[in-house]
């Protein structure tokens, strides 16, 4: 079944209703594994809601992206510890490096950066993790070499 015919299916199983948003943009996110504008624009229609709405409620969950993630998932630590150990400096070289705010993707689709707030693992503070694995007691020499190793995988 294409990204098309699953759409479909979806639509074909919610009722026109404004209980049925939240709902439908999970469902359109686990096909596209993002809201792209187009079935956004197609859910407004369905559960008959303005689409600047449907805008703020989907940025108002945090479980919804709004554009492809990337092949590998950065989280930068900005929790107190962390804050205090100098997380903001990875994050800051992080940034610099990929090219990227907290919360988008790297040009080349590699990385997809976000900020988190405690990630239990204060002992080793700062922390990032990129994807299941996590970096403690970080320093921002250190982010080079580990984009690459996830680069090269
Ligand atoms: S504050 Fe960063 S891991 Fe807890």
């Amino acid at each position: 079944m294409n990204a098309k015919e699953r759409l479909d299916k979806v639509f074909a199983k919610h009722h026109r209703s404004r209980d049925a948003l939240i709902p439908l943009l999970q469902d359109i996110q686990e096909i596209y594994g993002f809201l792209p504008p187009e079935p956004m624009a197609a859910a407004a229609r369905f559960c008959r809601i303005d689409p600047v709405e449907v805008y703020g409620v989907a940025t108002f969950y945090a479980q919804f992206k709004f554009s492809q993630l990337g092949k590998n998932t950065v989280m930068v630590c900005q929790g107190t510890a962390c804050h205090v150990m100098g997380g903001a400096r990875i994050l800051e070289e992080v940034m610099n490096q990929l090219g990227v705010e907290p919360g988008q993707t790297s040009k080349d689709g590699m990385f997809t950066l976000e900020r988190v707030a405690c990630i239990g693992a204060c002992a080793l503070a700062p922390a990032m993790v990129v994807n299941k694995d996590t970096h403690g007691r970080m320093k921002a020499e250190k982010v080079t070499e580990i984009l690459n190793a996830y680069r090269n995988h």
